[in-house]
C-alpha cells in the first residue's frame, strides 16, 4: 500500500516522512520510524513530527470529474493534503499566500509538507483562479491542485477538478488523502504530542464511524514514557460558528465516554465494567457545542484525595511548575498539570467534591471553578458524593475560561432537586457583581508572607476596580455560633459529619457494593486490590450508621444548611447577586508541597489541607457544605529554595472567589472585568505560571 514513488518526491524535499498501513505487505518496505497503530488507521512522520490518520472511517470523499494533463498515479496512495475554502471571486497568487501564511502561524498542526496536494474549494459560485495562482502553488511545493468543479468555473494550469458533495460542508486545513483513480478520500488527521508530564491516561480521538464513539489511540513514547494525544487542526474549526469550536479538551477520567473504558483510576474497577456505551451527558454537550475531545487523564483512585505517595495502582500525574516534583493535589489531578503544562492543550474537565478541581488549580497555578450544587447534570459520571459533586473546568486563559463555562452550563442539565437536596437553580447571568470582599480574619495570613503580600494586592486592586468594600469578619466564629440545624451550638459539627455521611452512603453504593461483590464472585470471595484508602474504608463500612435514612437525614440537614448561609452570610440584594465575594486560600498558603512524603516536613514546605489555627472549617468545605460557587484564581508566584533542583524555584500562589450558590455567571462575569482591568491575567505553561 505504500506509493514509493510519492515516499522518493517527499525524500527529495528533505522530510523524514514514513508512513504504514497495518497490513502485511508494509513489512516488505523498509522505512523509518515505523509505527502502526489500531486497526488500518495509520501514523507517519513529517520532519519531526508525529501523525496520525484516521484510515477507517474517511471524513470525506472527493469525486475526481477531470485529471488534467497530469499522469494519474496508478493504484491507492496516500499524501498529506490540504483544503483551502476561499471566499474571493477571483482566487490570486497574494489571497492564496496569505491564507496559507494564516495556516503556517496560527496553528500547530498544519505544515508545509501538508501542501503536496490542496483542494481548492469555495464559499462563492462561479469563482475563478488567477493565472499567477496557479505559479504560487507550484512555487509552495503544490504538486497537485484539485478544483471543487462546482465553484470554479475555469481550470488549468495542470490542475484535476473534482467534486464534494454538495450536502456537506468541508472544513479546511490539514487532512491525509487517499488518492485512487476516481476519488480522493480525506481522513481526519492529528498532531501526535507526548504527554511527557504523563497527565493522562490515554489520547482519544473520534471515531468517526456514525455512532458518535471515540477510540482510544494505543500509542505511546516508549523513550518518555508517555501516551500519544492526537490533537487536530486549528483550522478545521475556523469558520465554525458554535461557541465551542476547535477547543481541546481532556477529560476526567471518571466521565464516560463512549466506545472508552472508564477506569475511575483502578485497574479493578476495568476489570469489571464494559467499555461506555453512551457518553456522559455533560461530555456530549462539550461535543455538541464544538469541542474536540483530545483524551481521558489521571485522578486519585475513586476521585479520593489522595496524596501523590498514597497512589498504588497508578502513578501520581507530574506538574510541569517549580522544580517538576510538586504536587498534582487530588483527585483531578491529570487535569491541572496538564493545563499548566501544554500550549496545545485548551481546557480539562474535571470533578469536584471536596476539593477535586479547586485543590489541583491551585498547586497548578491554574484556573478552575466548582460550581454551584447542581449546575449540569452527572449523569455517565461514576459518583463519589451525589449530593455533593460537581464538574467544573481548568483553564489557563481567565477570559477564555468564563465563555466556555458559560457555553457549556446550561439550565437544560441544571440538576434535580431529588439529586441536589436543594431549592431549583437560577443562575442569572448579570453585571450585578458583591459590593463587599469578605476576609475571613481566621483563614489568614497566609503561610508565606510574600504570598500575603501578593493577595493583599489583589484584594486592594480588585476593591478599586470593582468598587468594593472590604469587610473583615471571623466566618468560623459565626458558624460555630449560628442556630443552623437547631438551637444547639453544634450544627457545623453535624453538617460536616453528614457530608461524609453523603460521601460514604453515596460511594458505598456507586462503588463499594457492585466493586467488591463482582471482584468476589469472579476472584473466590477475593477483597479486590485497591489504593490504601479505599481498602480502609471500605473493610470499616457500617451500615448501622451510615444507610439511606442517614444519607437522607444528612440531604435534609444540608438543605437547612444551604438556607441558612444564603441569609446570613452570602446573601442576595437588589444590587448584587452576592453581596459578598468570601476570600479564602484553598493552596498551601504559598508554601511548596511535593509529591514524596518526607519533603513537605519541616517549616520551608507544607502537606495539603493544613486548617489555620483558630478556623473551623477548611475553605474547602464551605462550598460543598453550603452549596455555593468557588473559584480559583491564580495570582502571582512566590520564590522558594527546591530540596530537589537545589536552586530557586516559583511556586503559584493562587486565591479562592467564593459566591452565593447561583451567582457562577456573575463571578465568570467579574473575572472578566478584573482581566480586562489587568487584576488578574492568564497564565502561561512551563516552570512558572507568570
Ligand atoms: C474572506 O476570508 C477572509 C479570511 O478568512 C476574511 O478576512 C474576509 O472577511 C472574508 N471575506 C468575505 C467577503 O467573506
Ligand atoms: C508569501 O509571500 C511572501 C512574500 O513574497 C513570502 O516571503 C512568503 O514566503 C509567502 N508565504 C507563503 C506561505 O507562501
Ligand atoms: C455563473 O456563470 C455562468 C456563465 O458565465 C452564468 O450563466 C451563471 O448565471 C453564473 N452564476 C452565478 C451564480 O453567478
Ligand atoms: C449500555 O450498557 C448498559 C450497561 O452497561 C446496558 O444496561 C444498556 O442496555 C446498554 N445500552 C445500549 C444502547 O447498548
Ligand atoms: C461605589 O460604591 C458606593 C457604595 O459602596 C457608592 O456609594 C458609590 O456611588 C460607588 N461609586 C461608583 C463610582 O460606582
Ligand atoms: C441507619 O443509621 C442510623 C444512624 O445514622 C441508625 O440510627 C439506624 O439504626 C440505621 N438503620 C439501620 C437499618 O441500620
Ligand atoms: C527554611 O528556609 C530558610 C530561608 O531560606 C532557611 O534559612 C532555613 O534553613 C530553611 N529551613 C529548613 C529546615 O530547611
Ligand atoms: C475566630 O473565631 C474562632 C472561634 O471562636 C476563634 O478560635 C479564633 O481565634 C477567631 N479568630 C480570629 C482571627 O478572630
Amino acid at each position: 500500500m505504500i506509493n514509493m514513488r510519492w515516499w522518493k518526491q517527499i525524500s527529495i524535499e528533505a522530510l523524514a516522512l514514513a508512513l504504514v498501513v497495518q497490513t502485511s505487505r508494509a513489512s516488505t518496505v523498509a522505512l523509518r520510524d515505523l509505527r502502526t497503530t489500531t486497526d488500518k488507521d495509520i501514523a507517519y512522520e513529517l520532519g519531526h513530527i508525529s501523525y496520525l490518520a484516521n484510515a477507517k472511517y474517511p471524513r470525506h470523499t472527493l469525486k475526481i470529474t477531470g485529471l488534467g494533463d497530469k499522469d494519474p498515479s496508478p493504484g491507492v496512495t496516500f499524501k498529506p493534503f490540504t483544503v483551502i475554502v476561499t471566499n474571493e471571486s477571483v482566487v490570486t497568487a497574494d489571497s492564496l499566500n496569505a491564507t496559507i501564511s494564516s495556516y503556517l502561524t496560527e496553528d500547530d498542526v498544519f505544515a508545509k509538507a501538508f501542501l503536496n496536494s490542496v483542494y481548492l474549494t469555495s464559499s462563492v459560485t462561479n469563482a475563478s483562479l488567477d493565472a499567477n495562482a496557479f505559479t504560487y502553488l507550484e512555487s509552495a511545493g503544490v504538486e497537485t491542485t484539485y478544483l471543487d468543479s462546482n465553484r470554479f468555473k475555469s481550470h488549468g494550469g495542470g490542475s484535476r477538478s473534482a467534486q464534494h458533495d454538495s450536502g456537506t460542508t468541508l472544513a479546511p486545513g490539514p487532512y491525509t488523502a487517499t488518492i485512487s483513480r476516481d476519488t480522493v478520500s480525506l481522513l481526519d488527521t492529528y498532531r501526535l504530542y507526548p504527554d511527557k508530564y504523563r497527565d493522562f491516561i490515554t489520547g482519544i480521538y473520534p471515531s468517526n464511524d456514525g455512532t458518535d464513539s471515540f477510540t482510544a489511540l494505543e500509542s505511546m513514547s516508549s523513550r518518555l514514557w508517555s501516551p500519544m494525544i492526537p490533537v487536530p487542526s486549528r483550522i478545521h474549526s475556523w469558520g465554525d460558528p458554535r461557541p465551542l469550536a476547535g477547543q481541546r479538551v481532556a477529560v476526567k477520567d471518571l466521565f464516560d465516554i463512549k466506545g472508552l473504558q472508564t477506569s475511575a483510576g483502578s485497574q479493578a474497577w476495568i476489570e469489571i465494567t464494559p467499555v461506555a456505551n453512551k457518553t456522559a451527558l455533560a461530555i456530549q454537550r462539550l461535543v455538541d457545542l464544538g469541542a474536540v475531545l483530545v483524551g481521558k487523564q489521571k485522578l486519585a483512585q475513586f476521585a479520593s484525595g489522595a496524596n501523590p505517595w498514597d497512589w498504588t495502582d497508578n502513578q501520581a500525574p507530574f506538574n510541569p511548575r517549580g522544580d517538576g516534583y510538586l504536587t498534582c493535589a487530588a483527585s483531578s489531578s491529570g487535569g491541572g498539570c496538564s493545563i499548566a503544562a501544554y500550549d496545545w492543550l485548551d481546557m480539562a474537565i474535571g470533578s469536584d467534591t471536596g476539593v477535586s478541581l479547586r485543590r489541583p488549580a491551585a498547586v497548578s497555578g491554574t484556573f478552575a471553578n466548582r460550581p454551584s450544587q447542581g449546575m449540569i447534570s452527572l449523569e455517565g459520571m461514576l459518583a463519589q458524593n451525589w449530593a455533593q459533586d460537581t464538574a467544573g473546568i481548568l483553564a489557563r486563559d481567565p477570559v477564555k475560561w468564563a465563555k466556555f463555562a458559560k457555553a457549556w452550563y446550561t439550565p437544560e442539565l441544571h440538576q434535580s432537586e431529588s439529586i441536589t437536596g436543594l431549592s431549583p437553580l437560577s443562575v442569572p447571568d448579570t453585571m450585578a457583581f458583591p459590593s463587599q470582599i469578605l476576609y475571613p480574619d481566621e483563614q489568614f495570613p497566609l503561610a508565606n508572607p510574600a504570598a500575603q503580600q501578593i493577595l493583599e494586592n489583589v484584594i486592594t486592586n480588585m476593591a478599586k476596580v470593582l468598587n468594593m468594600t472590604v469587610k473583615h469578619t471571623n466566618l468560623s466564629a459565626t458558624l460555630i455560633d449560628a442556630p443552623i440545624l437547631s438551637d444547639q451550638k453544634d450544627s457545623l459539627d453535624r453538617l460536616l459529619i453528614g457530608s461524609s455521611t453523603l460521601t460514604l452512603w453515596s460511594s458505598h453504593i456507586a462503588v463499594a457494593n457492585p466493586l467488591l461483590s463482582t471482584w468476589a464472585t469472579h476472584h473466590e470471595g477475593r477483597f479486590p486490590p485497591v489504593d490504601p484508602q479505599w481498602r480502609k474504608e471500605w473493610s470499616q463500612f457500617d451500615s448501622s450508621t451510615t444507610n439511606q435514612t442517614a444519607y437522607d437525614q444528612a440531604l435534609r440537614d444540608k438543605r437547612k444548611g444551604v438556607d441558612w448561609f444564603e441569609k446570613n452570610v452570602l446573601r442576595e440584594t437588589p444590587q448584587s447577586c452576592s453581596e459578598s465575594v468570601l476570600i479564602c486560600d484553598i493552596g498551601t498558603g504559598g508554601l511548596p508541597s511535593f509529591r514524596e512524603k518526607a519533603l513537605n516536613e519541616g517549616p520551608n514546605a507544607t502537606f495539603l489541607g493544613m486548617m489555620p489555627d483558630g478556623a473551623a472549617i477548611p475553605c474547602s468545605l464551605i462550598c460543598p457544605i453550603f452549596g455555593c460557587a468557588d473559584f480559583t484564581i491564580p495570582v502571582g508566584q512566590v520564590p522558594y529554595q527546591s530540596p530537589v533542583s537545589k536552586v530557586t524555584e516559583q511556586y503559584p500562589v493562587t486565591m479562592n472567589l467564593i459566591v452565593r450558590r447561583g451567582c457562577d455567571f456573575v463571578l465568570f462575569n467579574m473575572v472578566e472585568q478584573l482581566a480586562k482591568a489587568g487584576v488578574i491575567r492568564a497564565v502561561k505553561t512551563g516552570k512558572a505560571a507568570f
